[in-house]
């Protein structure tokens, strides 16, 4: 993506706990990559709020006007100059202008082997409750670019993991956490590099 020498610059979307947020700032903090500069929430009440808090890292809070908006959300991003911007448990739908404006360079992440469980309305134990309701042999997790539909962009990445038939939805919860917190930095890490 880029040969030069200047740090990459990481923004971040996020709607709720920011645990994928508090992972990608702290890893890239030691590898010095990248830098998360800015994250965003559309939630006041996101417990990514205070992670950014103690990580003193700026998390501004985006109005449900701005998030709504694609010209008003490109206008806040821009401010940024981001390399990348990382949605890391961001609820809401990107703006079509938005994903033309920073085309190639918007990553989700997804709980599950995209294009199983994926969608409006298929997120946390939601999509966990479904993948064990099923009987599914195996799930993971899907890191990709994101288009103008919830969970559909092109796939960067995909790890698996073994569903266990007395696996909980919670127990499949924990699972996948881990491999998000290997994966998703080194999913971007990657993508800055090639
Ligand atoms: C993660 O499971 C991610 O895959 C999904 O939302 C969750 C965010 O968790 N898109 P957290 O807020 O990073 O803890």
């Amino acid at each position: 993506m880029n040969s030069d020498s200047k740090q990459h610059k990481l923004v971040i979307l996020a709607s709720g706990n920011g645990s994928n947020a508090e992972n990608i700032i702290k890893v890239f903090r030691e590898t010095r990559e990248a830098e998360v500069v800015q994250v965003f929430t559309n939630n006041p009440s996101a417990g990514v709020i205070d992670r950014c808090r103690q990580l003193d890292v700026p998390c501004g809070i985006l109005s449900p006007q701005t998030c709504k908006n694609g010209n008003r959300m490109i206008d806040v991003l821009e401010k940024t100059q981001p390399d990348l911007i990382i949605l890391a448990g961001y609820l809401r739908l990107i703006p079509s202008e938005v994903v033309k404006k920073f085309e190639g360079r918007i990553l989700n992440i997804h709980p599950s082997l995209l294009p199983s469980y994926g969608g409006k309305g298929m997120y946390g134990m939601h999509v966990h409750e479904a993948v064990i309701r099923n009987g599914e042999k195996e799930s993971g997790i899907t890191i990709h670019f994101v288009n103008e539909v919830y969970d559909d962009g092109q796939v960067l990445m995909q790890q698996k993991v073994d569903v266990s038939p007395d696996d909980t939805p919670s127990a499949l919860a924990a699972k996948i956490h881990t491999l998000e917190m290997k994966w998703f930095p080194e999913a971007i890490r990657q993508l800055l590099t090639r």
